[in-house]
């Protein structure tokens, strides 16, 4: 009898134990959280923010286009709260149309200049999370057994030694694609920038739809060459893969990784709140522990990943944000590129 009046006791206490998680999870709330960076650091703050803070976390991954997309679609009636990641021009189109709103980081005077500017540039709609350049990714075994060299400037992509060999994102989609049409345009100036996507054009064997697509692609022997972002080649190489980078002899663009909260977020104070944790060092280290990302985190107490490509050491033009980021160019120019580049047989 005893026995069993231990038992009941302790049921009861672990079902009180229970009862106040859920409470106390419940009590903290909730949070949607669009994610635009690759998938494993997209779980990771989905887990650690909840596992810190008891706010349950909802977490879906898209790219940066699609992403403005679905934002676009749901103002009416929003279901996100928060958009992490992706690259910086969709996020100041969102400001630009009243679609996210101003919070001022607690650790806004800890981060670099280039994450402050997009701060900026946004009315305090959106900041910076990570940064990284554009490059040329390629499959070192596949150059060699073809016998093609590694290209180390845009000018070697049109060479007829690339032919069927180049894969780049689709730029409706990608915000990495955005990037290259736009850095580009502001080395040769537009007209030369599409005779060049043009000539490129004829070279290239598929346009996917992630920004990541084709150095996967290429660490897997699908294609030797993939203009992408240089720290997602770093990744795949980390993962074994036969791949190294260039980048650009002329020069190249960059990104600044960003983050919005976004405008009728139905859970504002948990959205200001991850905004908040995003930007410590401890959280942005997870997407190394985790993911093996490799791009350049904001705030100045977060160290390089080992292995990151230093930024200071690549040849970066003035990348003009708020001109590339406004949304009558990026429309204007995804249009062109649908009919000039998209609509060509290959
Ligand atoms: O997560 C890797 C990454 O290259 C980010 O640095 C970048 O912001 C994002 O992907 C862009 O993805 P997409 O081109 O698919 O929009």
């Amino acid at each position: 009898m005893e026995y069993f009046r231990g038992l009941v006791a302790a049921l009861f206490a672990a079902c009180a134990v229970f009862a106040a998680t859920i409470v106390s999870a419940s009590a903290q709330g909730q949070l949607n959280v669009y994610c635009a960076v690759q998938v494993e650091w997209c779980q990771a703050i989905a887990t650690n923010f909840q596992r810190e803070t008891g706010i349950t976390v909802n977490m879906t991954q898209k790219g940066s286009g699609e992403t403005l997309a679905q934002i676009r679609a749901e103002a009416q009636n929003p279901r996100g709260d928060i958009w992490f990641g992706g690259t910086g021009d969709p996020h100041l189109i969102l400001a630009e149309a009243g679609l996210s709103v101003e919070y001022k980081p607690a650790a806004i005077g800890e981060l670099h200049p280039w994450a402050v500017k997009q701060y900026e540039s946004a009315k305090g709609r959106s900041v910076g999370i990570y940064s990284g350049a554009i490059g040329f990714g390629f499959n070192t075994e596949l150059l060699a057994k073809k016998n093609i060299p590694a290209p180390a400037c845009w000018a070697d992509l049109l060479k007829p030694a690339y032919k069927g060999e180049i894969q780049v994102a689709n730029p409706n989609s990608s915000g990495t694609a955005y990037t290259v049409i736009a850095t580009l345009i502001q080395l040769m100036g537009e007209d030369k920038a599409f005779d060049f996507l043009k000539q490129m054009h004829q070279n290239v064997n598929a346009y996917p739809r992630s920004g990541t697509g084709p150095i996967k692609a290429a660490a897997r022997g699908e294609t030797a060459v993939a203009v992408s972002f240089v720290h997602d080649v770093v990744t795949e190489k980390n993962a074994g893969f036969p791949v190294d980078y260039n980048t650009p002899c002329e020069g190249t663009g960059f990104e600044i990784g960003s983050m919005s909260i976004i405008k009728g977020a139905r859970n504002l104070k948990q959205a200001q709140r991850f905004y908040d944790w995003a930007l410590t060092p401890a959280a942005q280290k997870l997407g190394f522990d985790v993911g093996k990302q490799l791009q350049m985190p904001s705030n100045k107490a977060s160290p390089l990943p080992p292995g990151a490509p230093d930024l200071t050491k690549i040849k970066l033009i003035d990348y003009d944000f708020v001109k590339y980021g406004s949304s009558t160019e990026r429309q204007r120019l995804l249009a062109k590129w649908d009919s000039d580049i998209g609509a060509l047989p290959r």
